[in-house]
């Protein structure tokens, strides 16, 4: 069984709440999700998974969460090559720039992305992202 991580940044929770059912979903595909916010995790524990989901909402000005968020990403980035990674977040008055942008940086690092990420504008839709869950389960 592939180990999957889920590592966020959630300012107001509605990334965090994606966070949740993405894992809810890859729980019900009968695979083990471990979640955990930026702040806490293990960046040799997050690489030692089969596949990593990113998630983090647009801040800034269409960027990623920069005091914690944003660093924690770029350390990773550099072994992130040939690894399986699913990107998603929240966002409010854009049009999903960051979301694009962020795609595109982690498809340049060389991830096998899972579609275009996930977004979500304001508080979560659980029901698709327990959907993404399940199609990262079956990356
Ligand atoms: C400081 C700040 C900057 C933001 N910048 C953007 C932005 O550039 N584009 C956008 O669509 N939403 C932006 N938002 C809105 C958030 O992405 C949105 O409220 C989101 O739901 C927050 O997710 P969270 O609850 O996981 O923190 C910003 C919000 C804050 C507080």
């Amino acid at each position: 069984m592939s180990k999957i991580m889920i590592v966020y940044w959630s300012g107001t929770g509605n990334t965090e709440a994606m966070a949740q059912a993405i894992a809810d979903g890859v729980n019900a595909a009968g695979q083990t999700a471990e979640c955990c916010s930026v702040d806490e995790a293990d960046a040799t524990a997050v690489l030692a998974c089969d596949k990593i989901a990113f998630g983090c909402p647009a801040m800034g000005a269409e960027v990623l969460e920069e005091d914690s968020f944003e660093p924690f990403f770029a350390g990773l980035e550099s072994q992130l090559s040939g690894k399986k990674v699913a990107l998603f977040g929240s966002y409010g008055w854009g049009d999903g720039e960051w979301m694009r942008n962020w795609a595109e940086r982690t498809r340049a690092d060389g991830a096998e992305l899972l579609d275009d990420g996930l977004i979500q504008n304001g508080e979560a839709d659980v029901t698709a992202c327990q959907a993404y869950g399940k199609s990262l389960a079956g990356f």
